[in-house]
This record gives C-alpha cells, structure tokens and sequence, in this order.
C-alpha cells in the first residue's frame, strides 16, 4: 500500500462523527449548567499577543517557556496560540470595559487549545476545555459554586467516585515569606533535587512541590505547608471556602502541596480528579502523574497586570479529552446513531431529480429521512431502509413521477399505497404519529 503523504501533525487529531457525539454530550451539558447558574457565553480569538501569555501565565512557567507555539505575522507581530483560555478571558474582560456592568461578570468557553507537550495519554498538543470564569467577587462563595459546577458537570456525564483537592496558596502578603522558608528549607537539600527543581528553587520554590520526580517527592514531604503561614485574611478566606464546600456535601481533600502550575493563582487552588482518571506514562511505561480532569482557582491579582484595576477573579477549566476518554472507557455513552423514520427510495434520472426537494420538504416537517441518491436498485434501498430501522419507505418511480404521486411502503409489513405527492409529508405525519 502506497504510504500516506500527509499525517495529522503529532499529538492533533481529526475528530471524526462517532467521537462528536462525545463533546456534543459535554458540550449539552455545560451549556444547560452554565444557563442555570447565570454565565455567558464567550469567544475569545485562538491568536494573541504571546505578552499575554508570558504576562498572566507566567514567562518561567511551563507553559510558557517550553509549550507554546509562537509564531511572527508579516507585520512582525509575535503571535501564539492560546494555551490556555484565562488571560484572553481577561484581557476581553478588561477590553471591553466589563468593569462597568453590574458584577460580578460570569463568563465561560470551550474550544481547542494547544500545548507543544511531549503526547502521550491524556496529553495533546491541540486539546479541549471547558472553562468558566467569574469576575469582580472575593467571596470564597464564588470559587465553591465553580467547584461545584465542574463537580455537577461530571455527574452529569455519570461520573462517581469524584475526588476535590484543594489549597490555598495566599497572596502577596503571606506567599514571598512562604517562598523564604521553602526556600531556606529546600537549599542544604539542593543536591538531592532534580535539575528542574534546583532551578526552581531559585525562580519560583513553590513549583518543586509540584514536581514528580520522586526524589523531590521524598524531600517534600518534609517541607513546611503554606497552610501553616497564611495570613489572616487568606486563613479565613480558606476557613470559609471548606465550609461553603461542607454545607454543599463536596466530598473535598486537602492536599497542602498543591500548588498548580500557572503563576496567576492568589488563595483558593483545586483540581479535580476520577479514580479511573488516564494515566500519564513515561516513556519506561511508569505511571508519573495522576492527571486532573479539572484544575483552577482565584486569581486576584491578574487582571491589575492586564491594565485594568484590582478585580478579584476566580475560575476553573476541564480537560473535554481526559473526560472523553474516561466516559468511552466506560462505554457510558451508547452512541444511539440518529434513527430515520423514513426512507426514500428513488428509481431513475427523472426521481433521483426530485428527490431533493422532497427531502427539503421533509426537513422543514421536523420528520427524519434517510435516502440512499447514489443507488437505483430498489432491492439495494429497501434493504438499507431496513437496516436503518426506517418505519417507512416512500418509493419514487418513472411512473410516479409523471403521475405525481410517491409509494408509502410500511417496512413491517410490507403493505404498500399510492399518495399523491401534496398529500405526501401530511400523510406521514398522520402515520408517524400512530
Ligand atoms: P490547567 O490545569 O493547565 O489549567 O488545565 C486544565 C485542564 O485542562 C487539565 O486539568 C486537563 O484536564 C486539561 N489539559 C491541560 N493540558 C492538556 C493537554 N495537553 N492535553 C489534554 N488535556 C489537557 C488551566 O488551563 C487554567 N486556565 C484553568 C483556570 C481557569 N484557572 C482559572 N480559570
């Protein structure tokens, strides 16, 4: 067999009809929930100024400094493609003067993103999310309803055995003395950390409690939890989100080293995990990492740097792909294919002609049709009608044409009557509805 030339490019992925119908049923459900709990629907362009990124989601981030794909416009712009949703959010945010409507803002998304991983499960260069995010409130009220509303979103999709981690990682009052302390903590122990994690430390501490290596995992345990040097008002701002989260039987863990990748984060951090979450492999086959379904949290102090003024913000956004895989794994969804009610059969030049306008027709009645326009033997049409299921077949002859009429067949029976063409769609509606 002749290789084929061109190839999705590595880590993208055509979706074909039979995996639409997954994100259609995600996308089903996130809209209904973000309708009932008051979001609009945004769009934000798939290119942005690559400042952006390196202003919100941080220039030392991975993100950013390994995974996002840039690209110089003939006007020397230097573009990249979104990587994650939040800074567009919020630089439209601050654009378009929301700060002016009543707050809070509540807006949410889904569409491709793109990340120049190494692919592997669960890990895409282009991938999906969807993201929700609200603008103008500090209550933690705000960042329990977003758990809530990503934890409802999967028990929609019949996911059980969800798992909630949060933490908080403070603000710019409590966090530089935390990094400190980390920081004194991890420097007599630098040696045994991993490359990245030695040059972690010096950048941004608080990411080596993220890290995988196990190694690294041994020494953080030991180190001294953020939760433990927050300032008051991050002590009860984090008080305050457990008990809203009680009071709405969120089953939620403390996990004191989560801290997320992103730099933006002030306080509330999250992620939310299945037990039967895909794994992240390595290329010996070893389990690295568990990977989220959903990560967020508050981001307060983000859209200041964005030149809008000091707005509290919070949001969270779930990987559609991670989901996917787990719902198939399940074989939750059974992909009902689309059942046509009825089947048109055409005989020749002269019905085959015809044969559009009566689809239209049916299309405008709301009945399904299924029709076959490149076949002519009847035996091979009345055949697939059956395998489709239809109820009925309408047969378009020669004959019928010039008589202008149609045959109704009744597939169960076999029972065959001539229609006058005008009458046709009432007549089947009057059948369908037996
Ligand atoms: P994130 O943790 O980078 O957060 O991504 C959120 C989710 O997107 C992940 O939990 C995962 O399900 C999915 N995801 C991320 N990278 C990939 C990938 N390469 N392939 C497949 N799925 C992936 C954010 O993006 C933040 N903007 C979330 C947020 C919104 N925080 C506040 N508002």
């Amino acid at each position: 067999m002749a290789k084929i030339k061109y190839q999705t490019p590595s880590g993208m992925h055509d979706i074909l009809s039979e995996d639409y119908a997954y994100y259609e049923k995600v996308y089903e459900i996130v809209n209904d929930i973000a309708r009932f709990y008051g979001f609009g629907r945004i769009q934000t362009p798939v290119l942005e100024d690559a400042a952006l990124f390196e202003k919100s989601t941080g220039a030392t981030t991975d993100i950013v400094e390994k995974q996002m794909f840039t690209l110089k416009t003939k006007g020397g712009d230097e573009l990249a493609l979104r990587p994650e949703f939040t800074p567009g959010i919020a630089r439209a945010y601050v654009q378009h003067g929301m700060l002016n409507m009543p707050q809070p803002v509540k807006l949410y998304t889904y569409g491709p993103l793109f990340r120049y991983e190494h692919p592997q499960a669960g890990r895409f260069r282009q991938f999906h999310q969807v993201d929700f995010e609200v603008f103008g409130e500090e209550s933690p009220a705000i960042d329990a309803e977003i758990i809530q509303i990503f934890y409802a979103i999967l028990k929609e999709l019949k996911f059980s055995h969800l798992i909630i981690e949060v933490n908080s990682i403070g603000d710019s009052q409590c966090r530089p003395y935390y990094k400190k302390l980390l920081a004194n903590y991890l420097r007599p122990r630098a040696n045994s950390l991993c490359a990245d994690c030695r040059r972690r430390m010096r950048q941004n501490p608080l990411r080596m409690l993220d890290c995988k290596e196990e190694k690294c995992q041994r020494i953080k345990a030991q180190a001294p939890q953020i939760i433990d040097h927050l300032c008051d008002s991050c002590k009860a701002h984090f008080k305050s989100l457990l008990e809203f989260l009680d009071e709405a039987d969120l089953p939620y863990h403390l996990d004191p080293y989560l801290v997320r990748g992103l730099d933006y984060y002030t306080k509330t951090v999250f992620e939310i995990f299945s037990d039967r979450t895909v794994q992240v492999v390595d290329e010996q086959g070893e389990i690295v990492q568990r990977s989220a379904l959903v990560g967020g949290g508050r981001y307060d102090n983000l859209l200041k740097i964005l030149g809008g003024k000091e707005i509290a913000a919070s949001g969270a956004a779930a990987g559609v792909e991670r989901i996917m895989a787990i719902m198939k794994d399940r074989g939750t969804l059974a992909m009902e294919e689309a059942k046509p009610r009825v089947f048109l059969a055409q005989l020749g030049d002269l019905p085959k002609k015809k044969s559009l306008k009566i689809l239209e027709e049916f299309r405008r009645a709301k009945i399904s049709v299924a029709e076959s326009l490149g076949r002519d033997s009847l035996r091979t049409q009345l055949g697939r009608a059956d395998k489709l299921g239809a109820e009925y077949t309408i047969i378009l002859g020669q004959k019928e044409v010039l008589e202008n009429a149609v045959v109704v067949r009744k597939m169960e029976t076999g029972e065959q009557e001539t229609v006058k063409m005008e009458n046709l769609v009432d007549e089947l509606k009057k059948r369908l509805k037996r």
